[in-house]
């Protein structure tokens, strides 16, 4: 049995991540320091898996105590790493805690996947890599555009550091770059438990819909889109954590082409703010409360992926449509409400 690291474990697709990796043979460990994410998360997955998950609980910016964790694991095969500050907003606040976070961290893992001679790498990428695309939809060629955030220039330093990395190391990588991860596991056991308030569409639609948020803004509807309203790609989180799985079996069957093999993980299909919106409605049955807004700087108008690579050397085929991921949403936000009002009682 293959023993793969995750790195950032307890966070949103690290977590559906693990349960996809365990369910389909692998042996998985967590490294995760809880700053932005909360252990408790690891409960739901083992009631899921039928088994407990070992969280390391250490800062990877710190190359000592992340070394130990493969002194004591000298059997790990494949490490993917999530680890990162991934808050658009708050990476244009403080963009040095952005740069030495996500950097250093990821400098520290590669080292020790050297160090330790760990020959399969994945690495957590991001669509925001493309910026503001010319033409969508954007294929894995398509150039990359100036980030449009802090956040995005790390994803974008990163793919770059992994690139170089894997020249003068025997690792072979993958670079996963996500479109817009959404939804929760159908189990409702796990899910996304974002910081504050929501910056990202369906958290803020899911928050406001259960009156934890009086109400929300769709943020522009000037842009030149069928509705006026931006367009991203929304893909199930459980789509995006088994193509994870996916990838380590192609890098374990030594199956990659290239090095790092790069794949789009989208459904294809855009949609708009409002668009989604409407699905929301249309799934759960609950009226939106929403204004209209403002433009949010930064925002992208479209991108959509184009993923037949994906599709084709990963196997990879997206099982979740628009309203599953509407629904699953909703049902993990009934029960993150639930579980507040029975801690209060
Ligand atoms: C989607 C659309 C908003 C909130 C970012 C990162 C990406 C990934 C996902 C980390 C936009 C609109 C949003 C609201 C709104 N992050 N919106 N009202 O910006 O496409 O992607 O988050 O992995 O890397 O770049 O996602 O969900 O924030 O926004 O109208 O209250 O929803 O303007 O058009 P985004 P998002």
């Amino acid at each position: 049995m293959s023993k793969i690291l995750v790195t950032g474990g307890c966070g949103y697709i690290g977590v559906h991540t693990i349960v996809d990796l365990v369910q389909n043979g692998f042996e998985v460990i967590s490294v995760d320091n809880n700053s932005k994410s909360n252990a408790s998360i690891l409960e739901g997955a083992a009631q899921i898996i039928g088994q407990p998950i070992q969280n390391y609980a250490v800062d990877l910016c710190n190359l000592k105590d992340t070394e130990h964790i493969f002194e004591q694991n000298s059997d790990i095969t494949g490490i993917i790493h999530f680890a990162a500050y991934k808050a658009v907003g708050e990476s244009v606040e403080k963009p040095l805690m952005y740069f030495e976070n996500n950097l250093v961290s990821l400098v520290n893992i590669l080292k020790c996947a050297a160090k330790y001679q760990v020959p399969n790498f994945v690495f957590s990428s991001s669509c925001t890599v493309y910026g503001s695309p010319d033409t969508i939809p954007v294929t894995e060629q398509t150039p990359q555009k100036p980030a449009e955030s802090p956040y995005g220039a790390t994803k974008q330093m990163g793919e770059v550091i992994v690139t170089d990395s894997v020249k003068s190391h025997p690792i072979q990588a993958i670079l996963l770059r996500y479109f817009n991860p959404v939804g929760a596991h159908p189990s409702s056991l796990i899910g996304e438990i974002p910081l504050g308030r929501p910056a990202n569409l369906v958290p803020a639609i899911t928050q406001t819909a259960i009156g934890k948020l009086p109400t929300m803004q769709v943020l522009g509807t000037d842009y030149d889109t069928r509705d006026g309203s931006c367009v991203r790609d929304y893909i199930h989180v459980c789509d995006i954590a088994h193509a994870h799985t996916l990838a380590l079996n192609l890098l374990i069957d030594k199956k990659a082409t290239v090095n790092p093999e790069i794949f789009n993980l989208g459904t294809g299909d855009g949609y708009t703010v409002l668009e989604v919106i409407e699905a929301f409605e249309k799934t759960t049955g609950v009226k939106l409360n929403y204004t209209i807004g403002p433009r949010r700087a930064g925002d992208v108008v479209a991108i959509y992926a184009n993923n037949n690579k994906a599709k084709d050397q990963l196997g990879w085929a997206p099982a979740y449509q628009l309203n599953d991921m509407m629904s699953s949403a909703w049902q993990w936000e009934l029960k993150l409400k639930n579980e507040s009002t029975q801690k209060n009682q």
